[in-house]
């Protein structure tokens, strides 16, 4: 039976925070919890979601995992709690790491959530920064996984934002080996570090395409992936992105560059008609919601290595 392997890392900050055999681990393992094969007790274990920023599949599929682990989750709503008020976050995160066993964090900053994990003495999680989504990115290399044999045959193509989804796609998608395209609009690239990191990783650094053609980005893809145009937080100047994205939805017609069994992603939530159409988001082709049911399995896997 697989067990669960510690991680290097106490926290998982960034896609990075694993190598690429801890990453195969942890896949491995949330398709284990998913076919139900393994069973795990996590009794008396508490975590704590402290959420900046709304969310229903992270939030949630955090409280199915612990507690399908045995665990249970604490819901610190910042605004009824003093971290609203603006108590430090040093304070918050030594108080809390004395309730708590680990604490998955959503919020704006990348360097507000490693001010948690310096002073906390319990593993922190990522459920969301400006600069990336790990945690979504599990779920959607597992969602890929359960489609292709091999990451190496894969061509993973994102149209839209250079976001925070994507900046995680392009992190895993390194540690794994398969070819990511991002196809975005002038001014909206993903994080050029994330880049350069990635293209460390790759043998191959022409795997990591990154382009203002969504048509040539589309051709052969396996994947089709989009996210909002807009992130939680970016929501001014609509009119304006909505001028520079056009052209940047996944409609019928770059389904039919793709492979003709490609599938199509949304780390959701979607706007229908905006960064994917009625048509593609509803075709046969969506594996939408099966990745956003693979949330909970990842996240229990990697809950399991971090309170291993
Ligand atoms: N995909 C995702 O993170 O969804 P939520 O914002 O609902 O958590
Ligand atoms: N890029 C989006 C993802 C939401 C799950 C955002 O940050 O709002």
């Amino acid at each position: 039976m697989l067990k669960p392997q510690k991680l290097v890392s106490a926290n998982f900050l960034s896609s990075l925070d694993v190598s690429k055999e801890e990453l195969f681990h942890v896949l491995e393992l949330a398709r284990e919890f998913k076919n139900k094969n393994l069973k795990l007790e996590f009794k008396d274990k508490v975590l704590g979601l402290i959420f900046d920023k709304s969310s229903t599949r992270t939030r949630v599929s955090f409280q199915v995992a612990m507690s399908r682990l045995g665990g249970t989750t604490i819901d610190l709503n910042p605004n009824t709690s003093q971290i609203g008020r603006g108590e430090p976050i040093k304070d918050t995160a030594r108080v809390l790491s004395r309730y708590c066993d680990a604490l998955a964090i959503r919020t704006f900053s990348q360097s507000d959530l490693e001010e948690y994990s310096k002073w906390s003495s319990v593993p922190i999680i990522n459920a969301l920064t400006d600069l990336e989504h790990p945690c979504q990115a599990l779920a959607d290399f597992l969602t890929i996984k359960e489609e292709f044999t091999n990451f190496k045959d894969v061509i993973l193509t994102f149209v839209g934002d250079g976001n925070n989804v994507a900046n995680s796609l392009i992190l895993c998608g390194a540690l794994l080996g398969a070819e990511v395209r991002i196809a975005c609009p002038n001014g909206y690239e993903p994080n050029a570090s994330i880049v350069n990191k990635a293209k460390q990783i790759y043998n191959n650094e022409d795997l990591l395409k990154i382009n203002n053609d969504p048509c040539a980005a589309a051709e052969g893809a396996n994947v089709l992936y989009t996210d909002v145009w807009s992130s939680m937080g970016e929501e001014i100047n609509q009119k304006e992105k909505e001028r520079d994205f056009n052209g940047f939805t996944i409609d019928n017609n770059l389904l039919s560059r793709a492979h003709k069994e490609a599938i199509v992603l949304h780390c959701l939530p979607a706007y229908r008609n905006k960064e994917i159409t009625d048509d593609a988001f509803e075709g046969k082709q969506n594996r939408i919601f099966e990745q956003a049911e693979n949330r909970m399995h990842v996240q229990q896997a990697l809950l399991s290595c971090l309170l291993s």
